[in-house]
């Protein structure tokens, strides 16, 4: 009974003491900032990232030499150009980058988009810009 007790204390306070337990809105959290190609950090699991951004308009060139990248259109489409072939993807589409593959997203009009990777991608792979951003906000 003591033993049960104590387990089950236990198991109410890492409950509550875990972020990862309330579901998270994707347009509510879109709705935090309206800057673009500044990703937000919304969730957190096994290493890797999901992230929030909005973007408009043609990123740097680069790529991640290791690690996969995953782009989920949440609102909008864009186009990821590769060297060699261009991907236009569409609300609801989503793609891979595999790592070491050179690309560049472009959107005409503004999209958001839900960002899936390791936790210690540099954002613009081994490019460093105006647009390169070093630390990830938390919303
Ligand atoms: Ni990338």
């Amino acid at each position: 009974m003591e033993t049960s007790l104590r387990l089950e204390v236990r198991f109410k306070s890492s409950l509550l003491a875990s972020p990862h337990m309330d579901k998270v809105n994707l347009q509510q959290k879109l709705s935090l900032f309206s800057d673009h190609w500044n990703p937000r950090i919304v969730g957190e699991l096994n290493g890797q990232h999901v992230k929030v951004v909005k973007f408009q308009g043609e990123f740097v060139w680069h790529d991640h030499k290791d690690e996969d990248e995953m782009f989920l259109v949440v609102r909008g489409g864009f186009r990821m150009d590769f060297r060699d072939r261009s991907v236009e993807l569409r609300e609801g589409e989503f793609l891979i980058v595999p790592k070491g593959v050179e690309h560049r997203p472009v959107a005409e009009k503004e999209v958001e988009v839900v960002l899936f990777e390791p936790a210690q991608i540099k954002h613009t792979g081994d490019v460093v810009t105006d647009v390169t951003r070093f630390e990830w906000e938390r919303i």
